[in-house]
């Protein structure tokens, strides 16, 4: 074990830092359009259900196996065991921040570019959603713009990543998640003062059954696990930055639970603006560049709700492509023994690369598709990893602690640690219901649904 490497500077620093990682896009962008498609209350309630079920224990897990080893994903796993193929299951890891990267990246520049959008004014001409439809497209077909954002976005996180664990993803987190979390809740206050609001709270919290089919279970799964960066070793590198005296169990709940809170209000902000001016909420990934640039725009102070939204999402964005990136970065430094700094420099360049077919998917590209999917490199990102990469990264993991580690060793790795909490801290794993039943949720349910899933994604179920 190296002794050189950082750590968190406390554990509240490392809570933040991945709730950082946790709140994204995937809270933002994705969870609003995937809940107004699938019926909105029907698709929260399941959703909720993988979270506690699946999300959570897995979430354990991580942040255990990056703690108990102090090391990225492909050497926690060597550290654990002497069979090869873990490894792999480490690298597939690494290569699943390659994937997510290159689409996240785009939108993440979509976000920078748009913030940009709104300190000029632009949105306050559009009145209508098509009209910012058209912008949006129109802006896309220029292969150079797309680009362009891309790079200033990564330029950003390849900034947070070069100052290191404390001076860099800590102190990122720390300035800009509450940053975060003001700007959502003005913005959740002006949404339920809109005439109409109560529209946008009903579709979020009144379920409509008929809506729920097995591909709702399969985006709300696959969706658990991206929202909460689970799957591909995020969580893992970040709690191998943490040191032994922090309690994991704590900072699950911790982290799945801000996480989800934000989510929520992040949907009441926008379906209430939606609601109010009478549009539809199952608007698709163009939800919130299409409908709700015009629609924020409109509103009495317009120009401020709009910048905030946008800086929110460049926020959530940022925090969440600086967990991504580390995992590789993290890797080359631990195994490969680079200095930060090229390892930071050379992953970054690869990444940065590998975004390019998704920002041509919009442009140049937008007629290739790939393998006879029907997909473009950017949609085809986004599904790889959601859909599959990331919920076999967690089958593997739920494998992993269920029957290679062990759960005893699991369980006594988790009760090391004290977060002074008698309710939500892993004083829990002394009673030994409780540990029956977390055993049941790793060894049984959770790898059984996740393959449920992948039969019903390759179409045999
Ligand atoms: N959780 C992030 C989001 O919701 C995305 C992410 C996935 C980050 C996997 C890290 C690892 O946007």
């Amino acid at each position: 074990m190296s002794n050189n490497r950082e750590q968190w500077s406390s554990k509240a620093s490392f809570i933040l830092a991945a709730a950082g990682s946790a709140v994204g896009l995937g809270n933002i962008w994705k969870f609003p359009y995937i809940a107004g498609e699938n019926g909105g209350a029907a698709f929260l309630f399941i959703y909720l259900i993988c979270i506690v079920l699946v999300g959570l224990p897995i979430l354990n897990i991580e942040i255990l196996l990056g703690r108990a080893t102090q090391k990225n994903p492909v050497g926690a796993f060597k550290t654990l065991t002497d069979k090869p193929f873990w490894k792999y299951v480490g690298a597939l890891g690494v290569f699943a921040s390659f994937t997510i990267l290159s689409f996240y990246s785009i939108v993440g520049g979509w976000s920078v570019a748009y913030t940009f959008e709104a300190l000029k004014g632009t949105f306050s001409s559009f009145d209508n959603p098509q009209m910012a439809a058209d912008f949006f497209n129109l802006k896309n077909s220029s292969p150079m713009w797309v680009i362009g954002w891309h790079t200033v976005f990564f330029l950003m996180i390849v900034g947070i990543i070069l100052s290191g664990v404390r001076a860099g993803l800590e102190k990122a987190s720390k300035f800009l998640m509450p940053v975060l979390f003001g700007i959502l809740m003005i913005l959740v206050v002006q949404g339920l003062m809109l005439p109409g609001a109560d529209g946008g709270v009903s579709f979020l919290f009144s379920p409509d059954w008929s809506k729920i089919n097995p591909q709702t279970f399969l985006l709300a799964l696959g969706h658990a696990f991206f929202t909460l960066s689970l799957g591909m070793g995020a969580m893992m590198t970040y709690g191998s930055y943490l040191s032994e005296k922090d309690d994991v169990v704590n900072a699950s709940y911790m982290v799945a639970f801000l996480d989800t809170v934000i989510a929520i209000l992040a949907g009441v902000a926008i379906f209430t603006v939606v609601f109010s001016s009478g549009y539809d909420p199952a608007a698709g990934p163009g939800l919130v560049f299409h409908v709700l640039p015009p629609l924020l725009a409109q509103l009495v102070g317009g120009y401020i709700f709009a910048l905030l939204f946008f800086l929110l999402l460049t926020i959530a964005a940022v925090t969440s492509g600086i967990s991504i990136l580390e995992v590789s970065v993290a890797y080359l430094v631990d195994e490969l023994k680079y200095s930060r700094k090229k390892a930071t420099l050379t992953m970054g360049m690869l990444v940065y690369l590998a975004a390019i077919p998704c920002a041509l998917s919009f442009n140049l590209w937008s007629d290739v598709t790939l393998l006879g999917t029907g997909l473009t490199f950017f949609d085809a990102a986004d599904f790889l990893a959601s859909n599959v990469l990331l919920p076999l990264g967690g089958f593997f993991l739920a494998i992993f602690a269920g029957y290679v580690w062990g759960i005893d060793e699991v369980v006594r790795n988790l009760l090391i640690g004290d977060s002074g909490s008698v309710y939500f801290g892993n004083s829990i794993f002394k009673s030994s219901s409780f540990k029956s039943v977390f055993s049941f949720l790793i060894r049984y349910l959770s790898p059984v649904l996740i393959f449920l899933v992948f039969l019903y994604v390759l179409g045999w179920i």
